[in-house]
């Protein structure tokens, strides 16, 4: 099923294509943003940045801290998903991400949007056994009092029972070999509701150790959660139709064919397999790390999950329907929440939350599918055609004005003559700065 609403009675909370978003500057921007998503005017203060993690708040956060680190926040705008507009918030450092799921964002718009679906909000821990005689008969004595233990696991949260979530169900492995003697693992299948569920299910597994040793009379040592999140999965489809596609320089069927041959590739070698799934990424992580989000726990399910057949391979796929369309798919687990943690301690975060206007975690998990597929289609349309470099040099020439020194007018002035030299480094830059005045003239 779908978190995020799919019937045509969707009622718009914004309007997510803002004509020449790009041309503004950054304060003109938020100005925009914050009126297009009704922001009030903390959240719009703390989308802003520039200190506002109170260092009180940063150092209850984590350990030892000195300080904050912060990174550049980008909106990506024309996102339509389930027929409903949504504002991104992105924080990452690399250039073109943000410009690029946005443009892929718009065309898929022009072809009804991103469709999306959800599994339930579903986490798994896992209990390791050890020093048992018989590991079969242990299973079958944890299988035969799965009642006792999901009532041992759901007596110590009563506050997520009460939500509608809990531990649902059990299974348990047998390892009848390993370099430590014959092991079990019981996997316990808890819904978390709208948290990540990480604090939930590792205090779960703690919880019922105990009756896990009395049932199998052997040993438990590690009690923790599984980032492969394979329950909680979410998905994203897209279709393009091939004028959609078609640029000046390339016909649709053209670009349509080169993406489905550059994803081939993906499919069959864990190399190239390795490089298409970190595009995807490009679009999940900024979301996730600008809603407070654990993205080295997104990073770790998605290629747990993409080599999950022994052999990694391609996140998403891409290929031409019947009608002739370019239908785009992916499907990752995505542990994401809205409460607990960074996602509410941090006030970007609850801004970032509060403009992206999701209602739970599964509609937040379904966004960042449909982020990552036009983030892959993005990537996997330059690499069929002219290549990344050109679009990415124009942006990373930018990077490279500044630090060559350029402030205002010039950074654009120097960037300019750095793409159009096909010669972006510091000290060319440098040299071109000598040339210009203040005003970049
Ligand atoms: C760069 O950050 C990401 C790409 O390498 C992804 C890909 O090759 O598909 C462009």
């Amino acid at each position: 099923m779908s978190a995020a609403s799919n019937d045509s009675t969707v009622t718009q909370r914004l309007n997510s294509r803002i004509a020449k978003f790009r041309d503004l500057s950054p304060s003109d921007r938020l100005t925009r943003v914050g009126e297009v998503a009704g922001l009030g005017q903390d959240t719009v203060a703390a989308l802003r940045g520039g200190g506002v993690l109170p260092p009180k708040v940063a150092d209850g956060m984590i350990e030892n801290v000195v300080g904050t680190f912060e990174l550049p926040l980008g909106v990506a705008t024309n996102f339509t998903i389930n027929g409903r507009d949504y504002l991104i918030p992105m924080a990452v450092e690399e250039p073109s991400v943000v410009a690029a799921a946005s443009y892929m964002a718009r065309i898929a718009r022009d072809c009804g949007g991103f469709s999306t679906s959800s599994t339930g909000p579903v986490m798994r821990a896992q209990i390791q056994v050890l020093s048992l005689e018989d590991p079969h008969g242990a299973r079958s004595r944890l299988l035969s009092n799965r009642e006792r233990i999901l009532e041992a696991a759901n007596r110590k949260d009563r506050v997520l029972i009460e939500l509608g979530g809990g531990c649902r169900d059990i299974e348990v492995h047998v390892f009848e070999s390993t370099p430590v003697g014959p092991m079990v693992v019981l996997h316990i299948l808890v819904d978390v509701r709208d948290a990540m569920g990480a604090n939930t299910v590792n205090t779960m597994a703690e919880t019922i150790a105990p009756l896990v040793e009395e049932i199998t009379g052997g040993e438990v040592r590690l009690r923790i959660l599984s980032n492969l999140a394979d329950l909680r999965l979410a998905r994203a489809r897209v279709e393009y139709t091939m004028e959609a596609l078609a640029t000046a320089e390339y016909p649709g069927e053209r670009m349509a064919s080169g993406i489905v041959e550059a994803c081939a590739l993906a499919v069959i070698d864990p190399y190239r397999a390795a490089t298409h799934n970190k595009g995807i990424m490009n679009g999940i992580d900024p979301l996730i790390v600008a809603t407070g989000n654990d993205w080295r726990a997104i990073e770790a399910g998605a290629h747990a999950w993409a080599a999950r057949s022994g052999r990694y391979t391609s996140l998403s796929r891409w290929e031409i329907n019947g009608a002739g369309r370019l239908v785009g798919t992916l499907e990752l687990p995505m542990a994401v929440g809205l409460v607990g943690g960074a996602t509410k301690t941090h006030p970007a975060a609850r801004a970032a939350l509060e403009l992206l206007g999701v209602e739970s975690a599964q509609e937040l998990a379904e966004v960042a599918a449909a982020v990552g597929l036009a983030q892959n289609m993005a990537a996997l349309r330059a690499l069929a055609t002219e290549g990344i470099q050109r679009g990415h040099m124009a942006l990373h020439a930018r990077n490279i004005a500044i630090v060559a020194g350029a402030s205002g007018a010039q950074i654009e002035a120097v960037a300019s003559v750095l793409a159009r030299e096909h010669d972006v480094r510091v000290d060319r830059a440098r040299e071109v700065l000598a040339g210009l005045g203040k005003d970049g003239q």
